[in-house]
């Protein structure tokens, strides 16, 4: 994609499973794309511009603002996709480990803002920030990335309201249990009685209404109806769940 008239988003975690599904899918509408993530794709023919580097770096933000001015400075879409997980217990949790996934998570949205803030207010953008369920309900051995997810939520408020006036909706997608590598790595955690991946993703399966973990598409079209101005222009502030229904049911159920 290289249309100039075509709108421009920028996304987080570009190399993974949900941003990945995400700049694919947004490819294929006619988006252009820049991604960033510590890796690369298996898809650069998606990319406008593929960045490797980490997202908690502001010299990488940097980078990033000068390839939006290349690409004529207005960025209408931001995903914020890139996460890291350490699943611990908090007494094992290393000040590294804790002030990575903080940085990762969080702390990489306020350099964005930070240093995107005049581009995003160019493009009057959307801006849509994967956060999780685990800051709604969370589980044993996973405090620091479920503490960064709840900053994230409560984020998406403070700046849907901060940056209402320069035209930037900001709202964030919560995904359940959505195969991908994090997932996959996360099911170890000890929260799941037996052994065996394909045993330990049955059960998050049967946790779900409908039975089954989610795929990574299933989380980008949401994603895509928040950046979508035509589809969502009155959502800014906002979550949406996307779990299956995991997070539904009554304890006495
Ligand atoms: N898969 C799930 O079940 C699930 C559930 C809830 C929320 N999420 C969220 O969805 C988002 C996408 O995760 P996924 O499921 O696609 O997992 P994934 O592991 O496939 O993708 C995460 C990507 O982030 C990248 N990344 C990690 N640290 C980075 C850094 N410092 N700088 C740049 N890139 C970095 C990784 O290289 C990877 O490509 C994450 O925010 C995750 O927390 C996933």
């Amino acid at each position: 994609m290289s249309n100039s008239d075509s709108p421009l988003v920028m996304i987080t975690g570009s190399a993974g499973a949900i941003g990945g599904a995400t700049a694919s899918l947004l490819a294929r509408k006619g988006w252009r794309v820049i991604g960033l993530d510590v890796r690369r794709s298996e898809r650069p023919d998606e990319f406008l511009v593929e960045l490797v580097g980490d997202v908690s770096q502001a010299l990488v933000w940097d980078a990033v603002l000068s390839r939006v001015n290349d690409a004529g400075g207005e960025l209408h879409g931001l995903v914020h996709a890139a996460a890291y997980q350490v699943c611990a217990p908090l007494v094992e949790t290393t000040e590294a480990d804790w002030r990575k996934v903080l940085d990762t998570n969080l702390g990489s949205l306020y350099q964005a803002g930070r240093i995107l803030h005049g581009s995003l207010a160019k493009g009057r953008a959307s801006v849509v920030a994967v956060g999780s369920v685990h800051a709604r309900a969370t589980s044993a051995n996973i405090a620091a990335y479920a503490a960064s997810k709840g900053g994230l939520s409560a984020m998406v408020r403070a700046l849907a309201i901060e940056w209402a006036g320069d035209g930037i909706r900001v709202n964030a997608v919560l995904p359940g249990a959505v195969d991908s590598a994090m997932l996959r790595e996360g099911l170890r955690r000890g929260h799941l009685a037996g052994t065996g991946e394909q045993a330990l993703l049955d059960q998050l399966a049967n946790r779900t209404v409908n039975r089954r973990i989610g795929q990574p598409g299933e989380i980008a079209t949401a994603i895509e109806f928040f950046l979508d101005e035509r589809k969502s222009s009155f959502a800014t502030g906002t979550e949406l769940v996307i779990d299956g229904g995991a997070t539904i049911r009554l304890s006495t159920e």
